[in-house]
């Protein structure tokens, strides 16, 4: 690490100042939540969405300005973006843009630190629902400070399910294939609109299991840690060239069968 003296937990607080103002700028802005510079077949871009990155990236730097950035309103994929310092923050200034576009409370605000790919810090602020995920490596998981837990859930047939259906990420198998997978085996499954908000409710053990087979690292680097840090796991189960990730995190009993059922519907052989 170039600079060892920088512990998670200071990482962690910048990612909270961060997501703080940035995800305070587009909930005070929301007036302006139609207003798009770019729309496409099932996205849109905001201009907040880039004001808020723009945010992030500044609080960011005036406390670590020799730190690498990627956010998601950046041009390429994450693959194609190079890596110069070993601690790397990783932005989604608005994750749930359409659910946002629309005037529907659930997006977030979503902040990670990583070193050597790792996540060490991450912060998911939910203006609209006032709520705050938190969590730094080995310091646990909290929401609005108290400290969170993955469920106890341990029968798929028990299990609440979050997933999401972009269709713009090309990732072999079309999203709907698990969601019927999941329905069939899963008490319910649920779409609600931000990845990284699906799975701060694993971690806080409101939902049991969350998948989706077409999704950034931007979109899951801090939840991620968030859901580890609360007892549950999380993994990258395949990865495609233009950056798409297929991503399984849950509390420990389910994420074995959930696993199975996933490389089951997409014809792999689980080791
Ligand atoms: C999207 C949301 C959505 C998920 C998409 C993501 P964005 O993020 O997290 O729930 O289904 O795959 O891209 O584009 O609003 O930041």
């Amino acid at each position: 690490m170039k600079d060892p003296l920088v512990s998670p937990a200071q990482l962690l607080r910048t990612a909270v100042e961060a997501c703080r103002e940035a995800g305070s700028h587009a909930h005070r802005n929301r007036q302006r939540r139609a207003e798009a510079f770019n729309r496409t077949a099932h996205d849109v871009k905001l201009y907040l969405d880039r004001e808020c990155q723009h945010i992030a990236r500044e609080v960011i730097r005036a406390r670590f300005p020799y730190h690498d950035f990627l956010g998601e309103e950046e041009e390429g994929t994450p693959q194609s973006r190079s890596i110069s310092c070993e601690i790397q923050w990783v932005v989604d200034p608005i994750d749930g843009t359409v659910n946002f576009s629309h005037g529907l409370p659930f997006w977030c605000c979503s902040i990670a630190a990583l070193h050597r790919g790792r996540t060490l810090a991450g912060a998911v602020y939910a203006p609209a629902l006032d709520l705050l995920f938190t969590a730094a490596k080995q310091e646990g998981a909290r929401c609005n400070r108290t400290p969170i837990r993955v469920s106890r859930v341990n029968r798929p047939a028990e299990a609440l399910v979050l997933t999401g259906a972009d269709l713009r990420v090309p990732c072999r198998l079309p999203p709907f294939a698990f969601f019927e997978a999941f329905a069939a085996a899963a008490q319910r499954v649920r779409i609600l609109g931000s990845a990284a908000l699906d799975l701060c409710r694993v971690a806080s053990g409101e939902a049991d299991a969350y998948f989706e087979s077409g999704i950034y690292l931007w979109d899951i680097a801090a939840a991620r840690l968030i859901v580890a840090e609360a007892g549950g796991r999380g993994a990258v189960l395949r990865t495609f060239q233009n950056g798409g990730l297929w991503f399984l995190a849950s509390n420990r009993s389910l994420f074995a069968p959930f696993r199975r059922l996933i490389l089951q519907v997409a014809g792999i052989e689980s080791t």
